[in-house]
């Protein structure tokens, strides 16, 4: 007898989920991970009926993924709405051809969107910043400046389409890594911010959701596959910490060997953030004297940024 699809006992299988043990045919798997997406955001109430969600497409595989799922289940909402953006960090030879494949998914699916680019934004692309920081010889890393800055550029394309949440498409993965590096960094407070839905914390931060949270980063891979969904597949060149990368391989490792382990860390991090929020204070946000977003302190990390970028220009 030839073997069928857990779900629907008629088409083979093309799919073996090892953490739960199905089988699954294309479409039964494509429908799961769409299942999987509204269940994420039905359990942490990431949206409300009449949101206006801008979604944050870098034109990897994650977040085109996100954009096709997020299009097809706003059309179960009439008065929710979709919009998009990509942030145009400059880095030459990588990101001009993800823009152009999230133009043409945007063009796809008929999606609003902007892209917005450092350069205008700050006066720098990335690849100027990293100069910059190179010869002075410290300073952050490319990366890390590329954090601060695309977290900024996302929240003011938000306000400007006038979004309500703003979604992002960090994976299980994503998130089990950042647990872990929070924790090898010693950084255990973070543990406690980091979450699937921020809080509401100032009336000038657009609230953030990661609808995809809980979905395994190989199985947004296979989605994107099956759905012939083009996407970007080289890595950027500043790419990650050597920590994150070495702590994305014993994950990975891990998981052949105990599938399911990317969710017990993600699962233990919210017992963990569960304990962290009784004793924890909200801290007030303040408003930057410089620009006037959102800071923890009396200026914003930004303005710090170019700011130190600026002198070491002059
Ligand atoms: Fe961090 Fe590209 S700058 S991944
Ligand atoms: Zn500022």
């Amino acid at each position: 007898m030839t073997e069928t699809c857990t779900v629907c006992k008629r088409k083979p299988p093309v799919y073996f989920r090892k953490y739960s043990g199905e089988k699954l045919c294309k479409k039964c798997f494509c429908e799961s991970i769409e299942e999987k997406v509204r269940a994420t955001i039905a359990k942490y109430e990431m949206l409300e009926f009449n949101d206006k969600t801008m979604i944050a497409v870098s034109g990897g595989k994650d977040s085109l993924t996100l954009l096709r799922i997020l299009h097809k289940i706003e059309q179960e909402f009439p008065k929710a709405e979709i919009c998009a953006v990509t942030i145009d960090e400059g880095i030459k030879g990588y990101r001009d051809e993800a823009v152009k494949l999230a133009e043409q998914a945007y063009a796809e699916l008929d999606i609003e969107y902007t892209v917005l680019s450092f350069k205008e934004l700050y006066g720098y692309t990335l690849d100027e910043i990293a100069e910059i920081a190179r010869k002075r010889g410290k300073g952050l890393t490319p990366c890390a400046y590329c954090g601060v800055l695309r977290r900024r550029a996302m929240n003011i394309a938000a306000k400007k389409a006038n979004a309500t949440k703003l979604a992002t498409a960090h994976t299980l993965d994503d998130e089990a890594q950042t647990v872990l590096l929070n924790l090898f960094h010693g950084d255990v407070w973070r543990i406690a911010r980091v979450k699937p839905v921020t809080d509401e914390v100032h009336g000038g931060l657009v609230r953030r959701i990661k609808p995809l949270c809980e979905v395994l980063e190989r199985e947004t891979a296979l989605y994107a596959y099956f759905k012939k969904i083009r996407f970007q597949s080289v890595p950027c060149p500043y790419a990650g910490t050597a920590l994150r990368n070495d702590i994305r391989s014993m994950l990975n490792r891990m998981e052949e060997k105990h599938p399911g382990i990317k969710y017990t860390v993600f699962r233990s991090a919210e017992k963990i953030r569960e304990a962290l929020e009784e004793s924890l204070e909200k801290g007030e946000l303040r408003t930057c004297e410089v620009c006037g977003e959102p800071t923890v302190g009396r200026i914003c990390k930004v303005c710090e940024v170019l700011e130190e970028l600026r002198i070491n220009v002059e």
